[in-house]
């Protein structure tokens, strides 16, 4: 049975995925990739998790382990109840196909993601004949349904991605993602390439969806000021860790970790003075060589010495301690 009490969706423990690079002139030890590095988190049923961090921090790989496409080195993801990855997970060829249809995701570039040579109509409802959801004569109509459910025009099943502007596109994917009914949608930075005023309505549509369907997203973007426009709780990413993570007023109105700072700081709001308070100065370092101690000590300007040695423990703030840093100001 599915577990749909107070358990949470989705329950990530520990998370770490490192790619091995192969040996070469320049990296004669094998030192692995460290793209996601102990990391935990959790979504629970008809929430959106904003997932936010500089570029190369480590989302993507986040995302795709628990979608299945990497296999973590360590730690556990544990979605409706049931352990879909980590030490001794064999999932069978159905349990496999059931999760993914529970499990879809979005990704940023709409028309790359759309095959050119499929109409409307094949694409949204591929999935639904692969899962003998519907009958072959059936698609037209379920196609329809789908193209209603995301705000475009009914009539236009027959024609081909590339008549679609961009904002059109995405809702095809978001279309075609809901079209197995799914619990969780992934969405990887599925609103960046969009145009500001676009990028709002498609917010909107996932916020619908949300209700409509007790959907949970997690909601990948590089981008503060979007993922605070949807997400329930936020959690921040930096260099493979989740240095914070909390409500989505907590951690915008009164953030812990100085990277969350610096985050905010850098978001253009309108009527807040010009020069930042905190700049975020620097790059991320290479996940293949991490500076010891918080990996974030080189860029932080509250760095103290014992920053530069240990990685600090994950504290709690709060009554229901939800809101969590990894930093030793606290
Ligand atoms: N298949 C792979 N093999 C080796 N290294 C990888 C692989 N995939 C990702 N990486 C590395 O892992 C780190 C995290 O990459 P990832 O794509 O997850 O970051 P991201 O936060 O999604 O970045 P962006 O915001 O640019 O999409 C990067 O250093 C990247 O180069
Ligand atoms: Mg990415």
């Amino acid at each position: 049975m599915e577990n749909t009490s107070i358990a949470p969706l989705l329950d990530v423990r520990n998370l770490a995925t490192w790619f091995y690079m192969p040996k070469n002139l320049f990296s004669r030890k094998n030192d692995p990739i460290r793209a996601v590095d102990r990391v935990s988190f959790f979504i629970n049923q008809k929430e959106t998790l904003g997932l936010v961090g500089e570029s190369g921090c480590g989302k993507t790989t986040l995302g795709r382990t628990i979608l299945g496409l990497e296999t973590p080195v360590d730690g556990e993801i544990i979605f409706s109840g049931k352990k879909i990855a980590g030490a001794g997970t064999a999932l069978k060829a159905k349990d496999e196909k059931n999760l993914r249809k529970r499990m879809q995701v979005v990704f940023q570039d709409p028309l790359s993601s759309l095959n050119p040579r499929m109409n409307v109509m094949d694409i949204v409802t591929e999935g639904l004949l692969e899962f003998k959801m519907i009958k072959k004569k059936e698609r037209a109509d379920a196609a329809r349904r789908l193209m209603g459910v995301v705000g475009l025009d009914k009539d236009a099943i027959y024609r081909f991605p590339h008549e679609f502007s961009g904002g059109q596109r995405q809702r095809i994917n978001v279309a075609r993602a809901i079209s197995l009914n799914p619990k969780l949608i992934i969405c990887d930075e599925a609103v960046s390439a969009l145009d500001v005023s676009v990028q709002a309505q498609v917010i909107n549509l996932f916020s619908d969806l949300r209700e409509k369907y007790g959907l949970s997203y997690l909601f990948i973007s590089h981008d503060l000021s979007v993922v605070s426009n949807i997400a329930d709780r936020i959690a921040v990413m930096y260099l493979g860790r989740i240095v914070e993570q909390g409500r989505c007023e907590d951690v915008i109105f009164s953030p812990m970790h100085p990277y969350t700072r610096a985050l905010i700081d850098a978001v253009p709001v309108a009527g807040k003075e010009k020069q930042q308070k905190m700049p975020l100065s620097g790059d991320v370092p290479s996940p293949l060589s991490p500076p010891p101690g918080c990996t974030f000590h080189p860029r932080c300007p509250k760095a103290m010495d014992v920053c530069r040695k240990t990685f600090p423990d994950v504290v709690s703030s709060g009554v229901i301690g939800e809101h969590r840093v990894a930093c030793h100001l606290y």
